[in-house]
């Protein structure tokens, strides 16, 4: 697909049929998504796929807002980085998980963001228990690797429409 037409293609989905998207498909989402660029080289981005529904079920539990349609989603790939590799491994996880949405689309499949870097699991208690705190025990990460979110994905159950163009003159500037 030509790179326009993934940018303009990719919207957030949030609902999924239920065919399980081909371990190619989901091979070659992560070989693109690692050709991300890193500070330094570092290659801190580090990324685990789930497609167990039990696990995926737990996960839409993260949070008591923005994160329970992931329980339809039939797959999730959650971005992290590893904290000892780069200073900077956040702002490549950014990158990894922008990419990694783009080889979505590029697969005929469909995805949403869900945040979970410093994301409180309760929206009424933000300085309570937080969700990388709740994934980091459900998935058995390591302390060393933060958090940045689960890209809950699958086959989209509808035709997003495009993204309309963007609105406001504010947004760009020439000089
Ligand atoms: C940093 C970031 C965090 C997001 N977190 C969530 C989230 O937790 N739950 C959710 O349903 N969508 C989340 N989204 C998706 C946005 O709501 C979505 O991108 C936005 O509404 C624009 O819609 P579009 O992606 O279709 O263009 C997030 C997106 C970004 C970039």
């Amino acid at each position: 697909m030509e790179l326009k037409d993934i940018l303009t293609k990719r919207r957030s989905t949030r609902k999924f049929l239920a065919t399980v998207p081909e371990q190619e498909k989901l091979q070659r989402i992560v070989d693109m998504a690692l050709t991300a660029p890193s500070s330094r080289n570092t290659r801190s981005t580090r990324l685990m796929v789930v497609t167990d529904k039990t696990l995926l079920e737990k996960m839409s539990q993260m949070r008591d807002y923005g994160s329970a349609f992931m329980k339809d989603a039939t797959a999730a790939i959650v971005v992290m980085g590893d904290k000892e590799a780069s200073d900077l491994w956040l702002d490549n996880c950014v990158i990894t998980a922008t990419i990694l949405q783009l080889a979505v689309v590029d697969e005929g499949l469909a995805s949403c963001w869900v945040h979970v870097n410093d994301r409180p699991c309760l929206k009424d208690e933000p300085e309570g228990a937080k969700a990388d705190d709740y994934l980091r025990e459900l998935l058995s990460l390591p302390a060393r690797y933060g958090i940045l979110c689960a890209v809950a994905l699958g086959y989209s159950d509808f035709e997003p429409k495009p993204l309309p163009p963007y609105e406001g003159e504010e947004r760009v500037m020439w000089k």
